[in-house]
């Protein structure tokens, strides 16, 4: 019988692995093993993830932890080639721009074992990112490169990378989204953060370029606190944030912002499913709320997901604190009608199996 092997590592990566799981479990023969590298090991930003998600326990969990990127990466690989060895995959796939992510690419390439990059093609044109040298490197070592949007393939066919390779499968995360909103209701978080049904905003920040820097972190407050004034805001706070809240002195400076912990899968779903606005530096939310019809400001200079901005709801706003709030003004305006662009539809799982399924019967 032949083997996937599935890496996940950062909380990003959850979403994208367990409908896919799910769906070669209904639809293929394929023998399945789940290995965690451990980027990510708080119980909110990791377990918590399994649960809701419904993902099976893994099968191996490689504990690799924080460090420098290269310590990370390097640490990921040694234990990862481990896994190839004893489980001789026939595939391993890999998912989004994490360096989970480009570190299993390199192990499986370097051993010839065929690598599926779930979430190809994405690009922000901003090496300044780390997410983006993950990108590059891991589709040009990968054999099968499933695109969310035709942006995707295009970036790949102008890098050069064979047509054959490219199939454009639609956006998983959108599987998950569909499937949990049901059970999203605003009601799992009353008892914690007492919002009102459309009357507030949610805020994520955790990219290095927007908390790492003083002086952008405090415009962005400044901003949010503006923001806050006219409606509350909640924001959920990634540990690298909430160290350098810390680091700089900014606690105090945010009335009117309901601060947390991170949340769950679904009880931060059921948050932004039912926000007036979502301000964030994420990837994956600018596509969430896109698909949930919330407006989204994005505190970033780019994004990799045009489509958010062309079909959907996403402005992308920078980091200037009176470029935030014009971008905020337009954003509570009554707004043109915007779409889920084509195959976020949920069967993004389903088309993957059929791919990988003929891949792996030759
Ligand atoms: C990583 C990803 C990023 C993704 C993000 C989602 C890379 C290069 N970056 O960034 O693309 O958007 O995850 O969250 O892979 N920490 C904890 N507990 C944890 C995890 C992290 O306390 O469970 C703290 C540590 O101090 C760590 C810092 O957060 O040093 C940053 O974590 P790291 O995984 O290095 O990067 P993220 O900023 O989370």
């Amino acid at each position: 019988m032949k083997t996937i092997v599935h890496v996940v590592g950062a909380r990003p990566n959850y979403m994208k692995i367990a409908p896919l799981i799910e769906s070669l479990r209904r639809g293929s023969p394929f023998r399945q093993v789940l290995v965690n590298t451990g980027q990510h090991y708080d119980d909110m930003m990791s377990r918590a993830f399994v649960r809701d998600l419904g993902l099976p326990s893994p099968d191996y969990d490689l504990g690799v932890g924080s460090a420098s990127h290269a310590i990370q990466t390097a640490n990921i690989m040694i234990e990862f080639e481990r896994v190839c060895q004893t489980e001789r995959p026939d595939l391993v796939v890999v998912v989004g721009d994490v360096n989970s992510t480009v570190a299993a690419s390199l192990v499986a390439a370097k051993l010839l074992v065929p690598v599926a990059h779930v979430e190809a093609g994405l690009r922000s044109r901003d090496r300044t990112m780390p997410e983006e040298i993950n990108r590059i490197v891991t589709d040009r070592l990968s054999d099968l490169l499933l695109t969310p949007s035709l942006d995707g393939n295009a970036n790949l066919l102008a890098e050069g990378i064979p047509a054959e390779k490219i199939h454009l499968v639609g956006n998983i995360m959108i599987d998950s989204l569909l499937r949990h909103l049901p059970a999203a209701s605003l009601d799992r978080m009353r008892d914690r953060i007492p919002v009102e049904e459309g009357r507030y905003a949610v805020l994520t920040l955790h990219r290095p370029s927007n908390v790492d820097d003083a002086a952008v972190f405090r415009r962005i407050i400044a901003a949010v606190r503006a923001i806050a004034e006219s409606m509350p805001v909640v924001f959920p706070v990634h540990p690298r944030t909430r160290q350098r809240m810390r680091d700089f002195g900014l606690n105090g400076e945010l009335d009117g912002v309901f601060l947390h912990e991170p949340l769950g899968y679904i009880d931060f779903l059921s948050l932004t499913a039912h926000a007036r606005l979502i301000l964030t530096d994420s990837g994956g939310l600018q596509e969430e709320s896109t698909a949930l019809g919330i407006p989204c400001l994005t505190l970033r200079e780019n994004t990799e997901r045009p489509v958010t901005v062309t079909h959907g709801t996403n402005q992308i706003v920078g980091t200037e604190t009176e470029a935030i709030l014009a971008g905020y003004r337009r954003a509570v305006a009554p707004a043109a009608s915007t779409r889920r662009p084509d195959l976020w539809d949920g069967k993004t799982a389903d088309r993957i199996t059929h791919v990988f399924c003929d891949f792996l019967a030759t």
